[in-house]
């Protein structure tokens, strides 16, 4: 049970046997970390033998695991899209569902981005990693946040690039910008409490919930957006799966143009998109 798939195997028992949601995913990303090696690399290690000293910390991530804390809480990162983003308790651990918004933002050219609510950064630096002439805003309403924004924009080499202010919504943002991002905090109050664990007790509640009905932070967006896009400018914000239909009305009373639901990878409704007026 030393081996390299042996460890795999005990790790991913243990997370399943108390229900965490994706056992063999995290027990990889663990190992990985343990071993110093990318987790794409682990399936070509799989008979190596595993030192006991890199066992017992395996091991010991295992049960931090467990326990409910994040896989990027315990290894510090989180991939997504072509980087790697530094995660702390001050941030929300980057989804895998997110990078649907990011693959739409880049489905059109764009040379000044803004970024509402940007936590780790993770999607206004991958965008503006990907569009070398783009320049970029990212703003988070907490100041804890936007430092590890500004880690992660040095670490891709976007920081000449891209301001980091704290503001509230778009209270402290001037200027025009031909595309705006939002994954903006879009669960209701009544539905924190279902909620599983490692994201209810270790992640920041405010990236989570706006205390309502999860709608707030649409109402603000559509509210400023047509003061912020440049004519014909496009706005990007994810959504929870069952609030299309809302935020589609909210977009359209602030008189956004071609309004449009897109799905995500499980074909369910994740982004909103629309556009100002052409000029
Ligand atoms: C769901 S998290 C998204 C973080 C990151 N953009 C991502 O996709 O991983 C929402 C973010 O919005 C920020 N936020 C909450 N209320 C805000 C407000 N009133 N103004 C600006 N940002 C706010 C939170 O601090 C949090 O970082």
């Amino acid at each position: 049970l030393s081996s390299v798939s042996g460890l795999l195997k005990r790790g991913a028992d243990a997370l399943r046997a108390v229900k965490v949601a994706a056992p063999a995913t995290d027990a990889r990303r663990l190992l990985a970390h343990a071993l110093g090696v990318e987790p794409a690399r682990l399936a070509a290690m799989s008979t190596d033998e595993v030192a006991p000293e890199r066992q017992s910390v395996f091991m010991d991530m295992i049960e931090r695991r467990s326990a409910g804390v994040p896989v990027s809480h315990i290894v510090g990162y989180r991939d997504f899209w072509k980087l790697r983003f530094r995660v702390t308790p001050d941030v929300l651990d980057p989804r895998p569902e997110t990078e649907t918004l990011v693959e739409l933002a880049l489905g059109a050219p764009f040379s000044r981005v803004l970024d509402l609510g940007t936590g780790t950064g993770c999607i206004v630096i991958s965008l503006l990693a990907e569009r070398e002439d783009a320049r970029g805003v990212g703003t988070d309403i907490s100041p804890a946040a936007v430092l590890v924004a500004g880690e992660n924009a040095a670490r891709a080499g976007v920081a000449d690039r891209l301001l980091l202010p704290v503001s509230d919504w778009f209270a402290d943002v001037g200027g025009r910008y031909d595309l705006i991002v939002s994954n903006p905090p879009y669960i209701a109050a009544y539905e924190m409490d279902g909620l599983q664990v490692e994201v209810r007790e270790h992640e920041p509640r405010a990236a989570l919930t706006d205390e309502a009905d999860g709608l707030s932070a649409y109402r603000s967006i559509a509210a400023g957006a047509l003061d912020h896009l440049r004519p014909g400018g496009r706005l990007l914000v994810e959504i929870g799966a069952t609030q299309g239909v809302a935020v589609v009305a909210l977009f359209a009373a602030a008189r956004l143009q071609e309004i449009e639901v897109h799905t995500d990878l499980e074909g369910r409704d994740r982004v909103v998109e629309a556009r100002a007026a052409p000029g």
